[in-house]
Parts: structure tokens; sequence; C-alpha cells
């Protein structure tokens, strides 16, 4: 592997799959020459500070929650919308890092995930047919000809999307939004009218109580109980926009993304000799990968022989999405491979992609009980091996949506019509995903014994 960024031509030539095709050549070259002049929207120190972290969830020291849309629009990029996502994220983490006793690693699906891969090229609607919607990086969601064209300039767009947004969640992470002292306010409204409210106040009381104490014995937690460390990461899937974002560092001389701290490569495109594995192992961020159900041990092997060559701690997050009656039986296996070759991933439980399904009227949607089923199977196949959970990967909302079935205060599928928001799969809305919180909590209590965790039982390997 060499320092420097694979030419653009060359990635093209290996034909990457999921690529919008734009009329106007000229005017996506003039948009890419724009972005490449754009500066960082996030620094490479930060990165590293990441991987650094991550090879503490590897080691069984951390634990990662991971969680946003599934698609972020342009039109929710408002401070509401914002606050809101970020509000159940931080929440949901301060239930997790009580429960864990390890600290719990932020990562937002947030400010770039702005373009999805799918399944299908078309979509049919009352004999029409058009190209199917690939995120606002992309196209336009409304079902017309024009909207569905593919646009170059939406990546400019998304750059300043997601520049907009990260400069809000910076601002709440270090401007007091996010002080334990104040857990109660950020999270009033919403908490008080869910289902595990009493958990959650019984969990603030307490954590007030503690800080009540360290206040009175004239210990101040300072600057860790007022700000947090938030990261932001999204699919790299679109080859033009990450290689324009792709830069060398000043300070290092080294190659990285400059659009989010971690960046995946989805399960569509991780092809070890495809275009998006060949830029993403040039580049030093933190790197995730997806695994679904067709993914053989030796693929993963070739994957994580491609992207961490060098068996770095940190760099590399395994996030599986079987779907609950699969995990179980193909999650192994790919543990055994890995850990044969002598890697320290993280490994982190994706419950929402191998789980969904379509419902009569035609949503797409995930049952809360096959979430839980499969972060259930999960925690099992890693207490059986002697292997450390590293994560939740979580698509979700601060709204109130009625897109998942299920959750305490059961959404049935009547239910979905209600308030069906997302533009691409279905998302937990605000209690589901506090509930989910708590779930994930119990299967973590107790289980942190950072002096003498050991990545893999040598027994197994
Ligand atoms: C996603 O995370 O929204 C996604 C498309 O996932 P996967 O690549 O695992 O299908
Ligand atoms: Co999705």
């Amino acid at each position: 592997m060499t320092n420097l960024i694979p030419e653009l031509d060359g990635l093209r030539a290996l034909n990457p799959p999921q690529q919008p095709v734009y009329h106007d050549l000229a005017e996506r070259d003039r948009v890419l020459a724009q972005l490449r002049s754009l500066p960082p929207l996030v620094f490479a120190g930060e990165c590293d500070h990441l991987k650094a972290n991550l090879a503490q969830a590897a080691a069984g020291r951390a634990f990662i929650l991971q969680g946003g849309d599934c698609a972020e629009t342009f039109a929710a990029v408002t401070a509401t919308s914002i606050q809101r996502r970020l509000r159940v994220l931080l929440s949901m983490a301060v239930v997790l890092t009580y429960a864990a006793e390890v600290p719990v690693i932020k990562i937002g699906r947030m400010a770039g995930q702005f373009a999805k891969p799918r399944s299908k090229a078309t979509e049919q609607r009352d004999g029409v047919e058009l190209p199917v919607y690939r995120g606002d990086a992309v196209n336009g969601f409304e079902f017309t000809a024009s909207a569905r064209q593919p646009d170059p300039e939406r990546l400019l767009r998304s750059y300043y999307a997601a520049a907009a947004t990260l400069n809000l969640v910076r601002a709440f992470v270090t401007g007091g939004f996010a002080d334990l002292h104040a857990m109660n306010l950020w999270n009033a409204d919403f908490v008080r009218q869910a289902p595990v409210a009493s958990r959650y106040e019984q969990l603030t009381a307490e954590i007030d109580r503690a800080l009540a104490f360290m206040r009175t014995i004239g210990v101040d937690g300072g600057e860790a109980f007022r700000q947090v460390d938030f990261f932001a990461s999204h699919e790299a899937l679109l080859i033009d926009y990450e290689h324009a974002l792709s830069r060398v560092d000043s300070r290092t001389g080294l190659p990285y993304s400059v659009g989010g701290h971690l960046l995946w490569i989805g399960e569509r495109t991780r092809q070890s000799a495809g275009a998006h594995v060949e830029l993403l192992r040039h580049l030093r961020n933190p790197l995730g990968v997806k695994i679904g159900p067709q993914a053989e041990p030796a693929d993963l092997v070739a994957l994580a022989e491609a992207l961490d060559p060098d068996r770095e701690p940190g760099r590399l997050t395994v996030i599986t999405r079987f779907g609950a009656s699969k995990v179980r039986q193909l999650l192994p296996p790919l543990v055994k491979a890995l850990a044969a070759t002598g890697r320290q991933v993280c490994w982190v439980c994706d419950p929402m992609h191998g789980n969904t399904f379509e419902v009569g009227a035609g949503y797409k949607t995930r049952s809360f009980d096959d979430v839980t089923a499969e972060l259930d199977g999960f925690f099992d196949v890693h207490a059986d091996l002697g292997t450390w959970p590293g994560g939740i990967h979580v698509e979700l909302t601060g709204d109130n949506v009625t897109e998942c079935v299920g959750g305490a205060l059961d959404v049935s599928e009547a239910d979905l019509a209600h308030r069906y928001e997302t533009v691409c799969d279905p998302r937990l809305n605000r209690q589901q995903s506090l509930e989910l919180a708590f779930r994930v909590a119990d299967r973590l209590s107790g289980l942190a014994q950072p002096t003498d965790r050991r990545p893999l039982a040598p027994e197994i390997v």
C-alpha cells in the first residue's frame, strides 16, 4: 500500500456498483473541482482520536453506539431535527454507559449520510417507471422524471448540509447541551411520555446524586461531565464525492477522508477488488464494513487483509446484519475466522438491515421484537465465544414516527400510516430507541471486566 490517494480514473475503471449516471459530465467535473477546493469537514487528528477509542472497544474496554437516519435529507437539516436525533443518541449513551461501566463511543449516522445503495435501479408506480431514489446526494425523492434525474450539484449541497449539521452538533456537544447535570432537561418532554420513563428517571436521579456527592467532597468532574465526544459517520458510497474529500493531511503527510470521522463500506459495495475497498484502504480513518448473510468467512478475511493489512488496533469495525433467525448460526464462523488471523476488530451488531419486511399497504417495516432478538443472538454468541460484543448500529430518529412495529407502545401495522416519514428504511422512533438502549443495557451490565478481558478465548482459535 502506498500513501497516495488512488486516481479517480483508475477507481472509475473498476466499474463501482451503485453510482449515479450523470448526463452532463462537464457539470459533474466542475462540481468535483469545487468540492476539492472546499475545506475539510473533519480533521485527521479527530479521526485518529476515534481510532484510538475504537481500539479500546476492540479490546473489550469500550462500547460503540452508532445510530441515526437510514438516509439523511436536506430538508431535515434543521436545528430541531438535529437536536432531536442528538438527544436520543445521548440519552441512549447515558443508559448504556451506566450499565456497561465502560465508555460509550458515540457515532452518528449523521452529517454525510445522504447517498443510498438500492437493490433495483428503477421504481414503478401505476405503470410509470422512473430511476430509483438514491439519496439527496444524487436525486430527489419526489416521483417525477425531473426530480429523479441525478444532478451533480447535489454533491455540493451534501457537503454544505454535512457542514451545517456538524457545526450544530459540535456546538451542542461542547457548548453545554450535553452536560450531564442537565440530563433531565434535555430529555424532559420525550422521556416523560415513554414507557421506560420511570427507569430513565431513576437513572437520572442516581446520576444527580452521584454528581452532588462529588461536588460535596470537592471533586469537580470538569469537562468530562459537560462535554462529550461525538463522531460523524456515513456510508462511503459515491466514489466521486468520497474521492474529492480524500486529502493528504499536512501534519502527517498521510491520506484521510475529511468528509467524516468513520466511513463504512456497505453490503452491496464491499467487493475486495472493487473501487470502494480500493479507495478506502488507502485512507487512514477508522473504517467499517457491513456484512450480510451471504458473506463467507474467507470473504471477510480477504476484506480484513485489504482494509487492515497492518492489524492496526481500532482500524476495522465489522458491522454484521444477518437477521434475527440467522445471527446465531452465521456470526460464530466469522468471529473465529478473523480471530485465527490474529486480528482484534470491533464487532458491531446492526439489528436493522436483516429484519426488514413489507406489509400489505406497501410499507417497509421492522419489528421491534426481531431487532431485539438479533441483538440477543449477538450477545449470546459473544458470550459463548468469550469475545466482546463491541457495539450496536441502529437506524433511528428523534421524531415520534411510526415506521417500526412493536415496542412498549405497541405500534401496529395499521399504525404505520400515521407517521411514516422515512425516505428509505424504517427507523426506530425515540421511545423505541430508548427502550432498545435499556434492553442492551441489561445485556451489558456485569459483562465488563476490563482488567482481564481477552479478545478471544484461546481454546476456540
Ligand atoms: C444502510 O446501512 O442503510 C444499508 C444500506 O446497509 P447495508 O449496506 O448493510 O445493506
Ligand atoms: Co438503511
